[in-house]
């Protein structure tokens, strides 16, 4: 049988998933400070492929990788998401949703448009839509913490882990939006021919629930 390729995002979770592969005693074939985007571990029959977490669910939409792990924030803004079956919640990478703004000023005037500046235009755009709230967004594409204070939207929609960056830049949340955590996302077909490769990878993950993020 081929490996079973695994889509590891980059960046802000990649350490806790590293930890809990070794747990797993499955991190050998990993070079963490490497360059190179992909590792093979012959013992266990795993292909890693390091990509941007925005990538993540088109590599296992695509079939070319069969397992991805990733956050539910980039899930959730991927106009795909429903093409992959979400097996499992890894419980680290936890951080919320928020709409924020300046602090003490009144950022949400229902009857106006507002202004939402935010790095996820889709997941902005559907929780106001559920709410009858008409906006318009502006993608920015990081440091959005900015945009209300330079006047360039009225409120953001961003992740708020620790809270420090809106504290830092006098923000405050206007509203809690949803709760994020990282996840173990399946390629569906290959979840269909592959389910004994694939739960026992899972379980593996399952198993480490409990340790200390
Ligand atoms: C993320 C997020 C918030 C901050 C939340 O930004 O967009 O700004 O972290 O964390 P906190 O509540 O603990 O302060 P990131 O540092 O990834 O940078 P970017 O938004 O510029 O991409
Ligand atoms: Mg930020």
């Amino acid at each position: 049988m081929d490996n079973i390729v695994i889509a590891i995002a980059k960046g802000r979770i990649e350490k806790d998933i590293y930890k809990r592969l070794k747990i797993l005693n499955m991190e050998e074939c990993i070079e963490t400070d490497s360059r190179k985007l992909i590792f093979k571990d012959e013992e266990n029959k795993i292909t890693y492929i390091h990509v941007k977490p925005s990538d993540v669910v088109t590599y296992v939409e695509k079939g070319v990788a069969d397992l991805g792990i990733v956050g539910k924030d980039t899930i959730l803004e991927n106009e795909n998401d429903n093409e992959v079956y979400e097996l499992l919640d890894l419980g680290f990478g936890k951080c919320k949703f928020s709409v924020a703004g300046v602090k003490g000023k009144n950022n949400y005037a229902k009857e106006e448009t507002l202004k939402v500046a935010t790095k996820y235009p889709t997941i902005a755009k559907n929780y106001f839509k559920s709410r009858g709230q008409k906006i318009q967004i502006i993608k920015l594409n990081g440091s959005v913490e900015l945009a209300p204070i330079v006047g360039l939207s009225d409120v953001i929609v961003d992740l708020v882990e620790t809270g420090n960056t809106l504290k830092a830049n006098g923000l405050e949340i206007v509203e809690d939006m949803c709760n994020i955590s990282s996840r173990i996302i399946a390629n569906r077909v290959s979840y269909k021919f592959n389910k004994n490769k694939i739960e026992e990878i899972v379980n593996k993950f399952a198993s480490t629930l409990d340790e200390k993020n």
